[in-house]
């Protein structure tokens, strides 16, 4: 059963020790998003009473410099937060300077895990978060099984898990070898492997949507709707992860999982809303019956070439669009439009889901409107906004119809503490509710879809200006 923060905050008391480990301690996901993440829990009142984290990293730093690294990357927080608070966030962390790769690091690591065990005479729950470059995965799993820093001192009454960031493999065949070196070594409870988007509030509202609104789910299936497009569009462009971007492009980045994580949410079919198992059988089953595109372009905007650690002859695509179907009954012959790209003109995360036009009415009073569809928009950023388009009456003589919206701003009617993705996620692994989290079936047929639209030369890759319009322009 899905759980929430409430419901933490009330087992909280009894939630026993728990050390967080930040393989990538100095990394940029550590600063931008796990420190800032880690604060909000704590200030909710939704972390353990008693825990440690630990960041490890190659950097030789002293404690006193990482407490500067782990301030400074807390600044924007800062301000809403009282310098004390901060302050006292920062006594539980410590650092330890080490290579991934060596088995002395996992020893000192043990050392001070245990020495926190020893702290508070008992055995701790132990999370080791991957904050590394994907290359980096294997030889840390390694280490962690090898070292015995995955088994729990007490057996069954504490816990040891891993939380694995994406991409996951580069493709299918070295997805599934990593799978298989992850579960030979761990048990699929001891695995959290990440997609932010699942851990976003605003998607998570899909559910909500969907199941909890007798209008929507009687129509939802082919038979009332018409077409389905996802939209990842963002303004910015690379910036400084170049050298990353260009060995993996927009299909891995967030094609293979975010793109396809919206559309399984937004079609699939659980036996049980409320079960974690039903909930990821349901999203694999919908990736498993996507059909082979029938129409994909792929682009690449203006100098990105020039970008720092990028190839000067990058065939690397930062733009991609793609048409496809699903194969089940419910879905079939249902157009599905998935599309994300960097450096475009506008910043919009969205779903439009048009439904079939209504053929009962009596189109003749109105020769010159084609057809009377609903269309409901949900757009996650920038704003949290949902949309449906309905026909209405125009005032007057005759009985001319006119298309109005009914909308609503999420954030203008909720004040409530909406965790980030990243709490989310953090939240939900010490919660143990794998909800949220990737299950190894799940990323196997997201990259059997697009492993092979990996082949750049089968797919032309087209240039875009900065700031394209991506309506105009690139369909
Ligand atoms: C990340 C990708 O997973 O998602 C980024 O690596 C992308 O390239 C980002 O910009 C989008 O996430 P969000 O939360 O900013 O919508």
């Amino acid at each position: 059963m899905t759980v929430f923060l409430d419901d933490l905050m009330l087992k909280k008391a009894s939630l026993p020790p728990t050390s967080i480990v930040i393989f990538g301690g100095t990394g940029d996901l550590a600063e931008t998003k796990l420190y800032p993440a880690l604060l909000d829990l704590y200030v909710h009142g939704a972390l353990p009473n008693q825990f440690r984290i630990i960041g490890i990293s190659r950097k030789a730093l002293s404690p006193e410099e990482y407490h500067e690294f782990v301030k400074k990357s807390l600044e924007k927080k800062i301000s809403s937060y009282e310098q004390s608070v901060v302050a006292q966030f920062c006594q539980h962390i410590e650092y330890l300077a080490g290579d991934f790769g060596l088995a002395s690091t996992y020893s000192e690591l043990l050392s001070l895990l245990k020495e926190f065990d020893g702290e508070v005479m008992q055995c701790t729950n132990k999370l080791f978060y991957l904050a590394v470059p994907p290359q980096l995965y294997s030889g840390i799993f390694k280490y962690l099984d090898e070292s015995g820093l995955m088994r729990t001192c007490d057996g069954v009454l504490s816990w040891a898990r891993i939380l694995v960031e994406k991409p996951f493999g580069r493709d299918l065949m070295t997805a599934e070898i990593l799978e298989e070196e992850l579960c030979s070594r761990f048990d699929e409870e001891q695995i959290y492997r990440i997609d932010h988007y699942l851990a976003k509030d605003s998607i998570e509202n899909i559910i909500a949507l969907r199941f909890a609104n007798t209008i929507l789910s009687d129509s939802w299936y082919n038979g009332q709707v018409e077409s389905i497009a996802i939209r990842l569009l963002e303004k910015k462009d690379v910036a400084n992860r170049g050298s990353f971007y260009d060995g993996v492009g927009a299909l891995r980045d967030v094609g293979q999982n975010h793109v396809l994580q919206i559309l399984a949410l937004l079609t699939m079919t659980p036996s049980d809303i409320s079960t974690v198992s039903a909930i990821r059988a349901a999203r694999a089953e919908v990736l498993e019956s996507l059909l082979p595109p029938t129409y994909v372009i792929k682009g690449q905007y203006k100098d990105f070439t020039k970008t720092i650690g990028v190839a000067s002859d990058s065939l690397t695509e930062t733009y991609f669009k793609i048409k496809t179907e699903l194969s089940s009954s419910r879905w079939s012959g249902v157009p599905i439009t998935l599309e994300a790209g960097k450096a475009l003109d506008k910043n919009i995360n969205e779903v439009v889901v048009t439904f079939r036009p209504q053929v009962n009415w009596q189109r003749e009073t109105e020769p010159h409107v084609k057809d009377h569809r609903n269309v409901l928009t949900m757009q996650f950023s920038p704003e949290q906004r949902i949309t449906l388009s309905v026909w209405v009456k125009k005032p007057g003589f005759t009985f001319a119809l006119e298309e109005r919206v009914l909308e609503l701003i999420r954030s203008e009617a909720v004040d409530a503490y909406s965790p980030e993705a990243y709490e989310r996620v953090l939240y939900d692994c010490i919660a143990g509710d794998q909800t949220r989290f990737v299950s190894g079936a799940e990323v196997m047929a997201a990259w059997k879809f697009i492993t092979p639209l990996l082949q750049t030369d089968n797919i032309p890759l087209f240039s875009y200006e900065v700031g394209a319009q991506w309506s105009d322009s690139l369909n």
